[in-house]
């Protein structure tokens, strides 16, 4: 059966573990792998992207492959061919397909035709490329893992989702703060659901955020999601109840002022742009493990 990685759930602990390895190595020595020598990755893109966008493209780049970036209103797919006939198309030309589109149900439908490996680039539920990005820098900053708590703060969306999935693969605690209207749908057995955000960040070893308002939401909700996450704002007091080493985290785009300040963004205790950095050394160790 053909591999994929939809949601994080696909990998078990240890493979986990080797592509976090295998990342770390990829980080420490960009150009050390021609893996992908003159294979062509397909990435395409539904909506907007800055980092997924070029860290798979420089990634690939860097791995030796071509990186064929298309949005889909430039495919068929824009006047209506089917995402089955899609599959089909592009596994006979492409080594793996990359996708960043809303509806998770497209995504699947493309891997259960697919005859190579599918990415996910980020959907309305799932955005597993970020957590690997999340685990690797906690790693990073903590020599471990397993037994870490991190609280994620705001929206339960596909960033919340993702990183209680794969954290709670790695043996964290991940709990997510959200007011009532805005919980984790169908939560990952491993998120523990909570309303108050201090009393989430107390103790955390890291404090994480993101967007009020996700690509996938109605934009008609947002001034209502102002009010209701504005005691999610990721700041200094709620950085004081977490533990004294505690870092801040945030996928990005960012909106300082609104989930997070400029003070913590910028400060001393951020970890956010080598996160942001780090989406690209787990993806190729994701490309690696699946194409290579
Ligand atoms: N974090 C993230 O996926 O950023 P982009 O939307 O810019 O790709
Ligand atoms: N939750 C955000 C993440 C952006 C990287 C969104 O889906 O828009």
């Amino acid at each position: 059966m053909q591999r994929h990685f939809l949601t994080g759930a696909e990998l078990d602990q240890a493979t986990l573990a080797a592509l976090l390895a295998r990342a770390r190595e990829l980080k420490a020595s960009p150009l050390g792998s021609d893996s992908l020598t003159r294979r062509v990755i397909a990435l395409i893109f539904d909506q907007p992207s800055t980092r997924t966008r070029v860290s798979f493209e420089v990634g690939i780049v860097e791995l030796g492959g071509h990186p064929m970036v298309t949005r889909s209103d430039e495919l068929q797919l824009s006047r209506g061919e089917s995402v089955r006939d899609t599959a089909y198309v592009l596994s006979r030309h492409v080594a793996a397909i990359c996708i960043r589109t809303g509806a998770d149900e497209a995504v699947r439908e493309l891997a259960r035709h697919a005859t190579v490996p599918v990415i996910n680039m980020l959907t309305a539920g799932h955005h597993p490329c970020q957590a690997l990005a999340d685990l690797l820098t906690l790693q990073e900053e903590f020599g471990r893992l397993a037994g870490l708590t991190v609280a994620y703060v705001g929206d339960g969306n596909n960033v919340a989702r993702s990183l209680a999935i794969l954290g709670g693969l790695a043996g964290m605690e991940v709990r997510i703060a959200s007011p009532a209207r805005h919980r984790l749908l169908d939560p990952p057995e491993a998120a523990v659901l909570m309303e108050d955000p201090r009393a989430a960040a107390s103790g955390a070893d890291a404090v994480y955020t993101d967007v009020w308002l996700s690509m996938s939401d109605d934009p008609r909700s947002a001034q209502q999601r102002r009010s209701a996450f504005l005691p999610y704002r990721l700041d200094e007091h709620l950085l004081e109840v977490a533990a004294p080493h505690a870092i801040a985290l945030h996928c990005l785009p960012a909106h300082p002022g609104e989930e997070i300040t400029a003070e913590v963004l910028y400060g001393s205790r951020q970890r956010i742009w080598v996160q942001a950095e780090n989406r690209r050394h787990v993806q190729k160790a994701l490309l690696e493990q699946l194409v290579g």
